[in-house]
Formats: structure tokens, C-alpha cells, sequence
């Protein structure tokens, strides 16, 4: 077998869910710059064609496709859409997510429902819709399942929320080897604090007890970037991660690993357990 021996995309057709704002429009832009034609699905027309014509500017083809990921029927028309205008999808990032803080107790099933639409249901349209178009063209490919560090950790107030994302962790390991036959590579990324729209409200209330506690915590002490999570995900899409499925890769500044370890205040040691 040829093993590749550059991070190159070029030909390939990535589709990427949610990829309008955020970490979506990093993986996207990502990609493209080695190479890739991008097709974006969301609700956001405004920004998900922003995205599309920065790919064009890249020189590569560009798709958006409006879809809203909670339905199953867009899904699938969308993803018909991209195969039909490319003739082959490759990389699927399925992006699509995201929680609201609610302690579990006081949570309403409509919002258990939207959670699990938004974060679960969604990927399993897409993968089950997009993988039989990588079947079809038997050149294999790769799927990006976007999960988080909540998935990997107690999430109080995001309980149902981490726990699709835990899902989402398990799917990636089952799909690596159903899909292995089909020379299709699966993985999942768990990114921890990531500049994006989606989290700026929340930084933009933070305290500085708050940005003194992430820094604390998160070994890098600053959030990462959109590309910081889109060179990764480019990486996996290429032949350079060619003997690796079924992985969950923490982009994290280093969270994962702390796992209970802080700074003190002011201090540069680690502590366990601090307060
Ligand atoms: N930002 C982080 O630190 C972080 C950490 C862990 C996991 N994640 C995950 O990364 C993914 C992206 O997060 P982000 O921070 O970039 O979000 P974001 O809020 O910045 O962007 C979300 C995008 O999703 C689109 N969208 C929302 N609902 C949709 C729907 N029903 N159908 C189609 N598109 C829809 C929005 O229009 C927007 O373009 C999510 O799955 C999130 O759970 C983010």
C-alpha cells in the first residue's frame, strides 16, 4: 500500500456540518488550504456564504447548502445535494452541537429531545447518508466526529449535553470498524475552550475569578483557535493519519491531562484538588 507523504487534500470534497461560524469555519478553511473542495451546511445563509466564497478565494470549489442539522430529511437532501454537485464526498466533519447550561433536575425533556437532536441525531443522519456516498465511489474516506472534553469528564449543568458527546465517542470507536471494509477512517476530536461565537457571550461575562480560574486549570493558559482545531482535523483527513481510526483526540490546551491538577493562585506548581 502507498503510505502518503504530505498533508495534501487536493481533489478530495469535505462537507462540513455547521460550518459557518466557529470551529466549523476553521475545519473548513482548514482543509481547504490543503487542498479541498468544502460544501457547508447550516441555518446560517449570511455566514455559512461568507465561508464558502474565503474557500473560493483559496482557489477551491465551495458549496453551502442551507440545512437544519435537528432534521433528518434536510440532512439527507443536503448531503444528496453535495454529492450531486461534486459527484463524491471524502471527509465528512460532523460539526454540528452544542448545549445550553441547565442543571439536570430542573431540565424539561423538550430540552433533552433538542439536545440529542442537535448532537446526536444530526451525525447519525449525516454519517449514515454521507458514508454510503463514500461506499458508492470506493476511494474510502474519512469522518471528523466534533465531541468535547465533556464527553471525557463530569459536565455538571451540561449532563445531557456530555453525554451525547459521549456518544458521539462511542458511535466513532463502533463506525471505525464498520466501516473499516470500506477503507473509511472515523475519529472524533474533543476540544476544550475554543474561541469561537458560540463561547464568546460567555467569556465576555467572565470575572477575572473566572479567566484566573481556566488559567488554573488549562495547562496552555488561553483558549485555542478555530485553525488550532482545523489544522488537526485536516491532519486526520489526509493519507498522513492513514493507520489511525476510531480515536478520540483531546485538542484541549492540555485539559485532559490536567484532570484534577490546578495551579494555585498566582502560582506556577500544580496542586491536586485545589480549592
Ligand atoms: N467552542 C468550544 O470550546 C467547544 C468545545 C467542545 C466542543 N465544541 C463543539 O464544537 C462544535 C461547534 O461549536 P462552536 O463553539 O464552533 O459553535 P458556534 O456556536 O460558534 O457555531 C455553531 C454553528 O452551528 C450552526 N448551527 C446551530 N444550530 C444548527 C442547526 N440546527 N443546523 C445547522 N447548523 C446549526 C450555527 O449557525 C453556527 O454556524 C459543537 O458541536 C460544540 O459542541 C465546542
Amino acid at each position: 500500500m502507498n503510505v502518503a507523504i504530505d498533508y495534501r487534500l487536493d481533489g478530495l470534497v469535505a462537507l462540513v456540518t455547521a460550518g459557518a461560524n466557529g470551529i466549523g469555519e476553521g475545519i473548513a478553511m482548514a482543509v481547504a488550504r490543503q487542498g479541498a473542495n468544502v460544501a457547508i451546511a447550516d441555518i446560517d445563509a449570511v455566514n455559512g456564504e461568507r465561508v464558502a466564497e474565503a474557500v473560493r478565494a483559496l482557489g477551491q470549489r465551495a458549496l453551502f447548502v442551507p440545512a437544519d442539522m435537528t432534521d433528518s430529511e434536510q440532512v439527507r437532501a443536503m448531503v444528496q445535494r453535495v454529492a450531486s454537485m461534486f459527484g463524491r464526498i471524502d471527509v465528512l466533519a460532523n460539526n454540528a452541537g452544542g448545549g445550553r447550561p441547565v442543571p439536570f433536575m430542573e431540565q424539561s425533556e423538550r430540552s433533552w429531545h433538542r439536545h440529542i437532536n442537535l448532537n446526536l441525531i444530526s451525525m447519525l443522519a449525516a454519517t449514515q447518508a454521507a458514508a454510503k456516498v463514500m461506499m458508492a465511489g470506493q476511494r474510502g474516506g474519512t469522518i471528523i466526529n466534533i465531541a468535547s472534553s465533556e464527553a471525557l469528564r463530569a459536565a455538571p449543568g451540561y449532563a445531557v449535553y456530555a453525554a451525547c458527546k459521549a456518544g458521539m465517542v462511542s458511535f466513532t470507536r463502533s463506525m471505525a470498524l464498520e466501516l473499516a471494509d470500506h477503507d473509511i477512517r472515523v475519529h472524533a476530536l474533543a476540544p476544550d475552550m475554543i474561541d469561537t461565537p458560540g463561547l464568546s457571550p460567555y467569556y465576555a461575562q467572565a470575572s477575572a475569578a473566572d479567566i484566573d480560574s481556566r488559567d488554573r486549570y488549562l495547562p496552555m493558559r488561553r483558549m485555542g483557535s478555530i485553525d488550532e482545531i482545523g489544522n488537526v482535523a485536516a491532519f486526520l483527513a489526509s493519507g498522513m493519519a492513514s493507520y489511525l481510526s476510531g480515536v478520540t483526540i483531546p485538542v484541549d490546551g492540555g485539559s485532559t491531562a490536567s484532570h484534577g491538577w490546578t495551579r494555585a493562585p498566582g502560582s506556577r506548581g500544580w496542586v491536586l484538588h485545589h480549592p
